[in-house]
């Protein structure tokens, strides 16, 4: 079984995170694969959307933890930081369907994509401080924006979870339905947006954006070298350990 199914159909170019066993955790190949998808993407006219989706039960419980501890992403075009830089560099609209648990860059993602559509069992995470790490993704720099910085600072600082409401609330989904139901919506709203002009959509994303691009792609990579230097810290190291024994990080001495 493929840890992602892709699909195009209609204009709509869907990506399914297929790894349940493993709550959608993404490893390397993953995250290649994804960069290359909407690499293509970009410049492919059989596309002109994109859809992230999950299954009802998890979303994405974020990067594997067992490859931070066998394969850390040391340089700076590992294929996390690519995954990262397309979805900032890419054009076109996307959209989410996010049900269950989207913990690390499974809730980092969403700060770019268009439109995110979450199940009420929905639980967004951004835990990067209990895993000795930093935030990811451009999130230190769009959360505080999406979110306003008292509750990017307990998302961010605590590392506490928020729930679909509270999301809905700051704006970073748009609706809330059951989980059975979430994908189908996003499918149905990425299906009228691909039957608009490509041009109108572009140029609305783009100004939207605010000439963003530049700023975010430069908070990526000051977060990523922060990021590949923790990784190999004592606190990351305890953090990882600890949740592959399947016990609380011990950071007394740390
Ligand atoms: N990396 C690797 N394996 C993971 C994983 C991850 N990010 N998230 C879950 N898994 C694995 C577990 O190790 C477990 O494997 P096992 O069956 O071989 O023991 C399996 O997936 C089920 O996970 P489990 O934690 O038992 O499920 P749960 O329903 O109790 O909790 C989550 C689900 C998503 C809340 C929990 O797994 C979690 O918080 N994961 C997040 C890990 C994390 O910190 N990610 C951020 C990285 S930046």
């Amino acid at each position: 079984m493929t840890d992602l199914l892709i699909d195009t159909s209609e204009r709509v170019l869907t990506i399914t995170f297929n790894r349940v066993d493993k709550k959608n955790s993404f490893t390397q190949a993953m995250y290649a694969d994804m960069a290359r998808q909407l690499t293509a993407a970009q410049t492919d006219d059989a596309v002109r959307v994109v859809v992230f989706q999950g299954h009802p039960l998890v979303f994405s419980s974020g990067n594997d933890v067992a490859d931070f501890l066998s394969a850390p992403p040391v340089s700076e075009d590992a294929p996390v930081f690519q995954f990262m830089q397309a979805l900032n560099r890419f054009t076109k609209p996307l959209v989410a369907a996010v049900a269950g648990p989207a913990v690390g860059i499974g809730t980092t993602l969403l700060f770019h994509c268009d439109l995110v559509y979450a199940g009420d069992n929905a639980a967004f995470a951004m835990p990067f401080v209990n895993l000795g790490v930093c935030p990811e993704a451009a999130s230190s720099l769009l959360a505080p924006q999406r979110m306003g910085y008292g509750r990017a600072a307990e998302a961010l600082l605590l590392g506490e979870p928020f729930l679909a409401e509270a999301a809905l609330d700051m704006g970073l989904v748009s609706r809330i339905v059951p989980p059975t139901e979430v994908n189908a919506l996003a499918q149905r709203q990425a299906q009228k947006l691909a039957t608009k002009p490509l041009a109108s959509l572009l140029a609305t994303k783009q100004l939207m954006k605010q000439g963003q691009a530049d700023l975010v792609a430069q908070r990526m990579a000051e977060e990523a070298a922060l990021f590949r230097r923790m990784l190999g810290e004592p606190a990351a190291q305890e953090a990882f350990q600890a949740f592959m024994a399947k016990r609380k990080p011990d950071f007394s001495a740390l």
